[in-house]
């Protein structure tokens, strides 16, 4: 009794299934010294034994009895335990461990005792001769009994649980992983808005142009922006004008009506522009306009000049002080939104350095995909140049290729989110394997979607593994649904998967490989893209002949 209570608190206590069973095995041979015994477990729900556990005995750590047995059917059949003597005049018993004489001697068995959890066999002990020599009693058989349901329960916990620790452990690796990639790619994401974002002046512009003219009552008004850097004033939007005389306006500072105010950093008013031709030279078609009031106002933000503004009336203008206050808050308001939109434009240009930055980074988690992944040198790179020639070819436009080029390139970083025993795995995976592996486009699309930047990119890493027939994953799409950018990547990803070596199989021939993709066209592939695929080849090999 007291063996038993310390057995089960072990059970209960004890979560590693190695360090459980030993234990198990020594409490139960000190306790009724015992010489041998050995303990057979089921793993990872197969029907088979195998051997967990020893003491006293040196048999293979591999040994298994397989599920049909006679030995375990007669073990299964009831809740008693079995003697070597009775088993010995079973004539299905010992063929079946015809050949395994080793086994059986190591094991040395004189009963064994099954293992039942809930009417299910899911194990056994073996125990050989007690030291004493005395045959087992009918209350040490019973004992072993229920010592042996206990540790099959007690097991199947300890397996549960190191199958859920397992899982998890995995999930959180997955998980970090994951979180690491988004980390890095989200610090771009800010970089991005800026460079797609148009932040266009015109616009802005416009809209105060309208309200000058509108509020203040004038016929006309233009602005014009200040480029630092050659020091000229220049046209950028302008309204109420009949002609073109003002769009290419371009006066450096001094220069002109527009120079001067910009000079004097002061508002410059004229009553009269008939009596000031000769400023206005710059502008000869300006005298078709019949203007005749004008007001240049400067736009300084930060104490710099950023532009003027310029109002045109056909009449004469006796502006009272409303009138100038409110020009001169909508000309300082102006002139800090300009001020605003070109430290973006700075930003923009700087920008375009750290786009080419990006590109390389891109280019840099390729390579080490394609180092985890046993790719072949150079794979990615020759994936995208396929990839381009089909694309140009089935007219993807210019503006589109760069979408494409970097999908093709990411194609795979799914796969940073697949456990290593299952990418490097050397054999067919198994159905649970797949069901991962499944999953490196939807990991991909995780981290790709939101980074706006690379979100069209995003379309051959989350659809590349899509069928044209609707059977592929992870949508099922069909047909014209898979993005056209996935459908000729997808022909690539083979051809090139096919011919390459992996650890699970052997590279294909060249000819293998072609004929494989005609035979999958309208399966696998869209129709249009083999057939596109077929001139490139042809093309090569004509080129090929020349040589
Ligand atoms: P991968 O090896 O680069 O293969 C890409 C795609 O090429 C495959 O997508 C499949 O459409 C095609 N492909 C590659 N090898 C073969 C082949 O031997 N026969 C045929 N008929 N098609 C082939 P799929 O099937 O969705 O597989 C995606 C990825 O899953 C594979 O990329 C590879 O990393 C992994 N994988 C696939 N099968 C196995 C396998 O049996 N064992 C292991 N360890 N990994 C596998
Ligand atoms: C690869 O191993 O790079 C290609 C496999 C895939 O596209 O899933
Ligand atoms: C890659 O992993 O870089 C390309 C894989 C492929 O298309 O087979
Ligand atoms: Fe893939
Ligand atoms: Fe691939």
């Amino acid at each position: 009794v007291q063996m038993l209570q310390r057995v089960s608190q072990t059970a209960s206590s004890v979560i590693d299934l190695d360090e459980l069973t030993h234990m198990i095995l020594q409490e139960i041979t000190d306790t009724m010294h015992i010489e041998k015994a050995s303990l057979f477990l089921k793993y990872n729900g197969k029907r088979n034994l195998m051997i967990a556990s020893q003491i006293g005995t040196r048999v293979s750590p591999r040994t298994i009895i397989a599920s049909d047995h006679p030995l375990l059917k007669k073990l299964s059949n009831g809740t008693s335990v079995l003697t070597h003597p009775e088993l010995a005049t079973d004539q299905k018993y010992r063929s079946a461990w015809e050949g395994e004489r080793e086994v059986i001697d190591k094991l040395g068995a004189e009963i064994y005792v099954p293992l039942n959890v809930k009417g299910e066999l899911v194990g056994m002990f073996t125990f050989g001769h007690k030291l004493s020599e005395q045959p087992y009693s009918s209350e040490e058989r019973q004992t072993l009994l229920s010592l042996a349901q206990q540790t099959g329960v007690a097991v199947q916990n300890a397996q549960l649980y190191s199958t859920a620790q397992e899982e998890l452990r995995q999930r959180r690796e997955t998980e970090k992983r994951l979180q690491l990639q988004l980390k890095r790619l989200s610090a771009l994401q800010n970089i991005n808005m800026a460079i797609t974002t148009n932040i266009d002046l015109q616009i802005p512009l416009y809209l105060l142009l309208e309200q000058v003219t509108e509020q203040l009552g004038v016929d006309a008004a233009d602005a014009l922006l200040y480029d630092e850097e050659n020091q000229q004033l220049f046209f950028v939007a302008g309204r109420g004008f009949q002609t073109d005389a003002l769009k290419y306006t371009k006066l450096d500072v001094g220069q002109g009506l527009a120079g001067k105010a910009a000079e004097l950093m002061q508002t410059i008013h004229i009553n009269d522009l008939r009596k000031e031709k000769t400023s206005l030279q710059q502008a000869p078609l300006l005298t078709n306009e019949d203007f005749i009031a004008y007001f240049g106002v400067p736009l300084i933000a930060k104490g710099r000049i950023q532009g003027v503004l310029e109002i045109f009336h056909r009449s004469p203008l006796e502006p009272d002080d409303d009138w100038m206050n409110f020009l001169n808050t909508l000309t300082s308001e102006t002139a800090i939104a300009v001020e605003n939109a070109q430290m973006f434009r700075d930003l923009e240009k700087s920008n375009l350095d750290l786009v080419v930055a990006y590109e390389t980074t891109l280019e840099g988690w390729a390579k080490t995909l394609e180092l985890r992944d046993r790719e072949t040198e150079g794979h990615s790179q020759r994936v995208l140049d396929l990839t381009t020639r089909l694309a140009r070819k089935l007219g993807v436009s210019d503006d589109e290729m760069i979408h494409l080029q970097r999908g093709a390139l990411l194609h795979d970083i799914g796969k940073m989110g697949i456990p290593d025993n299952i990418l490097m795995k050397e054999g067919p995976l198994t159905d649970e394997e797949w069901e991962v592996m499944r999953k490196h486009p939807v990991f991909a699309q995780d981290m790709l979607s939101s980074i706006p930047f690379l979100k069209k990119a995003a379309e051959i890493p989350y659809c590349h593994h899509e069928k044209w027939d609707g059977t592929g994953y992870p949508n099922h799409l069909r047909g014209e649904d898979i993005p056209l950018a996935a459908r000729i990547f997808a022909l690539v990803d083979v051809w090139d998967a096919l011919r390459s070596d992996r650890p699970y199989r052997r590279p294909w021939t060249d000819e293998q490989a072609l004929e494989y993709i005609h035979n999958q066209a309208g399966k696998h592939f869209d129709p249009m893209v083999v057939k596109a695929f077929d001139e490139i080849m042809l093309f090569e090999q004509r080129n090929l002949k020349q040589k």
